[in-house]
């Protein structure tokens, strides 16, 4: 079933939660809402199921419109973002729960609710436990207990908010992938609402990028990485550098002295300018005085300090401070650290030591102008 949502605005009192939300999602696509808490992602769901509804704007599924449907007749399964299993009722009977309050016309027999319930189970490699208490599991169980529960029905669409918010690093990062896997077997059109951009990118067909209640983007994964629309959506995918400077003909001459093309400024005269600098498209080089000058004398990079360097694994992530700030305290106030990613061999090939200068020069910038303000 395919999901239409179209300019949707939703206030709660003063407060505009959603603004003008409009989003197609194909049947059997697998969709990511990603985004800060508090933008709207958990209040677009309870929408889509029917729990709220917009002030403006509707649903459609599958082109039908579902104003005038209840929550009951929408076929859709739902993993609230603090689920909640019935603690009195076994693993087995929370599974079950949805097909037993079937009216009775439309109940499956007490055979067909066990052999439905134990292939759920086994599909999400539970079914040894299906005679538990909730109390008697762990998180992650209890998370693919609650998946199994919202499927028992064969919603036709599945909305699953923050579903492993709750669980460490380790467990979360196994149950995206199998939550990838289940999706590719069952193709049941899926909104999975996470704030971890990882997640997010790892396991989304496409990814929908909310802030303060209005769509910044949606992409591939690879897209939204890739080619950042806003500011906004730079900051939030992953770690990044912001340079202030100006624009004119092409050309940004940043605070710190250093300069770049970037067709991002194209006809432009002396504006505002903001460059975001992923840290792994940082180039870092040794200081000499007199070298890192382009031909017309000016400094290729910014001169920088090499406060701490931290170095797990491949990659070495180093904090530098503009040497030119380090006097000023208005940029000491305002954090302004530059950080580099740099692979651990290069940065011990270079055999770099904490306090040296350095320099740094930006590979690849994106480069926003002044109305779109920093992050
Ligand atoms: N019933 C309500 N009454 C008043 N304000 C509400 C209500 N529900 C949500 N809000 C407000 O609307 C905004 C969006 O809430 P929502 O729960 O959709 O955010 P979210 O993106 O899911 O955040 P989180 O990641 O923290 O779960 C918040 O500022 C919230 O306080
Ligand atoms: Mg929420």
């Amino acid at each position: 079933m395919s999901i239409e949502i179209r300019n949707v605005n939703k206030q709660f009192g003063n407060f505009q939660a959603l603004r003008d939300v409009s989003l197609d999602i194909k049947s059997g696509e697998l969709i990511a809402l990603l985004g800060p808490s508090g933008c709207g992602k958990t209040t677009l769901l309870r929408i889509i199921a029917g729990l709220e509804t917009p002030d403006v704007g509707s649903i459609h599924f599958s082109g039908a419109d579902t104003t005038d449907v209840h929550v009951r007749d929408r076929n859709v399964g739902f993993v609230f973002q603090h689920y909640a299993l019935f603690r009195h009722m076994t693993v087995f009977e929370n599974v079950a729960f949805g097909l037993r309050v079937r009216p009775r016309s439309q109940r499956p027999s007490e055979a067909q609710i066990r052999e439905k319930v134990m292939s759920l189970l086994k599909l999400v490699q539970l079914d040894w436990i299906a005679d538990r208490f909730p109390s008697q599991l762990s998180g992650g169980q209890r998370q693919r207990i609650a998946l199994a529960r919202a499927l028992a029905v064969e919603p036709k669409v599945l909305l699953l908010d923050e579903p492993f918010g709750a669980l460490d690093a380790k467990v979360r990062k196994e149950l995206r992938r199998w939550l990838r896997h289940l999706h590719d077997e069952l193709h049941v059109t899926s909104i999975f609402v996470t704030h971890d951009q990882e997640e997010a990118l790892e396991v989304a067909d496409r990814v929908v990028v909310i802030n303060q209640g209005r769509i910044e983007q949606e992409g591939t994964p690879q897209q939204v990485w890739e080619s950042p629309a806003t500011p906004f959506v730079y900051g939030f995918l992953g770690d990044v550098n912001l340079f202030k400077g100006r624009a004119s003909n092409g050309r940004v001459y940043l605070d710190d002295g250093m300069q770049l093309d970037s067709q991002d400024a194209g006809n432009v005269q002396d504006r505002q300018a903001f460059a975001y600098v992923r840290p792994h498209d940082l180039e870092v080089e040794r200081y000499s005085p007199g070298q890192n000058l382009d031909a017309q004398g000016r400094p290729t990079g910014i001169v920088v300090q090499l406060a701490r360097a931290l170095v797990v694994g491949p990659v070495a992530r180093l904090e530098l401070i503009p040497s030119e700030s380090t006097e000023s305290t208005d940029n000491a106030e305002h954090g302004n650290v530059i950080e580099a990613h740099i692979p651990a061999r290069q940065f011990q090939d270079l055999g770099l030591r904490e306090g040296e200068t350095l320099v740094v020069t930006p590979r690849r910038a994106k480069v926003f102008l002044d109305e779109a303000a920093g992050i």
